[in-house]
């Protein structure tokens, strides 16, 4: 039989099994029917596996050149879609002088259904084109605005968990919510992802953060999430104002807050966790929440720098986040390299301190955000019976260099990472379905 929709991908191809294990197919195959990863290996075996599968020849094949490789998709595990047209605005201020002065300003305007459709269609694309297969968005208060976004991520193909936001307090009367009408909207929300039948694309609860809403809001809302098993996002402790006023008005730790609200879950991801103290690391190891890590943001808010390694010790999974416009690019790979950096600076300062190293920011953007996401059963790397959501990145796009200086796999995803951006980014796939 010529298998439905198969597809061979032959190449050097790079995937992270685990933090510590980075897998290298030199001259390696992936055979992918449909949506799933069938079978993977090294190019000699190709012909047994294709026998086994009962593959025939009719499958079309894409061979990669040497300065190409085959990665997994990126996973952005915090990013505000309705913040895009503020990039690189506003980091003169820290985290609360911007949320009011740039942020509540802009994102109040998506009552306009022209904007919403043109930002999203320019963002979703943009973050496709920058090799985001997974992406995990915070959208706006208004309904319709966050049903275009969802419409636009469905068009163009994408994996996402989508956020309509929730605010009842904290912010100007033109960008806040009644109580009643904030649940009865997220519901709403929640039936209008749940009606378009998506394999992709999931709602996730999204409280803004502690200083937006109350603990009688956070509760109803974790009980929602229950109710209908959903993923839950916030931000938490990202700068030390933000701290000082969650303990100023709830009197306690700000993962207490969260935790006394029912919100820490195995499908919660938490942006930021700069300053967090012993007892909140343990209390979210324990309810296996996960922590978005936004370095680019931490960086331009100047909100502070995050432990990624401490957390990792704690056993907190986490994910990168390009947290635009906190951030200024969506762009994965410029946050793994920034994550990079970010984590040198450590070394600085700790003693003893081993910075992050490039195999375990490829894995935060990809297996990690997996994980992070409550995902890995589907995506973040090559295993058989995943989702085949995948880049092919070519290293050599200018200079024809790779025949007179060739790099191995490892130089080329290293290369990528320090110096790469979307022009590298050739072919992208989100199960199985090419993109860009
Ligand atoms: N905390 C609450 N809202 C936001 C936001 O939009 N961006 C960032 N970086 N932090 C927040
Ligand atoms: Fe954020």
């Amino acid at each position: 039989m010529a298998a439905l929709n198969a597809q061979i991908f032959i190449g050097n191809i790079i995937h992270s099994k685990s933090r510590d294990e980075l897998e290298v197919l030199e001259n390696g195959y992936i055979i992918v029917v449909g949506s799933k990863i069938l079978a993977i290996g090294l190019e000699p075996t190709l012909n047994d596996a294709k026998a086994r599968l009962s593959l025939g020849n009719k499958a079309p094949v894409t061979t990669l050149s040497k300065s190409q490789l085959l990665i997994p998709g990126f996973v952005d595990t915090h990013l505000h879609a309705p913040q895009y047209p503020n990039c690189g605005l506003g980091y003169d201020k820290h985290l609360m002088d911007w949320l009011n002065t740039y942020t509540y300003p802009l994102e109040s305007k998506y009552s306009d259904l022209e904007l919403s459709r043109r930002v999203f269609k320019a963002l979703v694309k943009k973050t496709l084109d920058y090799g985001t297969t997974t992406a995990c968005y915070f959208g706006t208060l208004f309904n319709e605005s966050c049903n275009i976004l969802v419409d636009t991520v469905v068009d163009q193909g994408q994996r996402a968990l989508i956020g309509k936001v929730n605010m009842t307090k904290g912010a100007p009367d033109n960008y806040l919510e009644i109580p009643v009408k904030s649940l009865e909207n997220t519901r709403e929300f929640v039936k209008y992802v749940q009606s378009k039948k998506s394999n992709l694309v999931k709602p996730i609860i999204t409280p803004r953060f502690a200083l937006s809403v109350d603990l009688d809001m956070m509760k109803e809302l974790s009980l929602l999430a229950k109710c209908e098993n959903l993923h839950l996002q916030t931000h938490i402790s990202e700068n030390k104002e933000e701290v000082e006023l969650v303990q100023e008005q709830y009197g306690m730790h700000y993962a207490n807050v969260y935790d006394e609200a029912n919100l820490l879950t195995q499908k919660t991801i938490l942006a930021h966790g700069i300053y967090l103290v012993e007892d909140e690391l343990k209390l979210i190891a324990r309810r296996g929440t996960s922590i978005a890590h936004c370095p680019d943001s931490n960086l331009c808010l100047k909100s502070g720098a995050c432990n990624v390694r401490q957390l990792w010790d704690y056993g907190i999974s986490v994910g990168l986040g390009t947290d635009i416009s906190g951030g200024t690019l969506p762009s994965v790979v410029t946050i793994m390299r920034l994550c990079l950096y970010s984590s040198i600076h450590f070394s600085f300062h700790i003693k003893n301190y081993q910075p992050l190293n490039y195999e375990e920011v490829f894995y935060l953007g990809t297996l990690g955000g997996a994980e992070a996401l409550s995902l890995q059963k589907e995506i973040g790397n090559f295993e058989v019976n995943k989702d085949f959501d995948a880049l092919i990145i070519d290293l050599d796009t200018e200079t024809g260099l790779d025949y007179l200086l060739p790099c191995t796999p490892r130089e080329l995803l290293q290369k990528f990472i320090y110096c790469g951006d979307d022009r590298n980014i050739i072919n992208v796939y989100v199960a199985g379905r090419l993109v860009k």
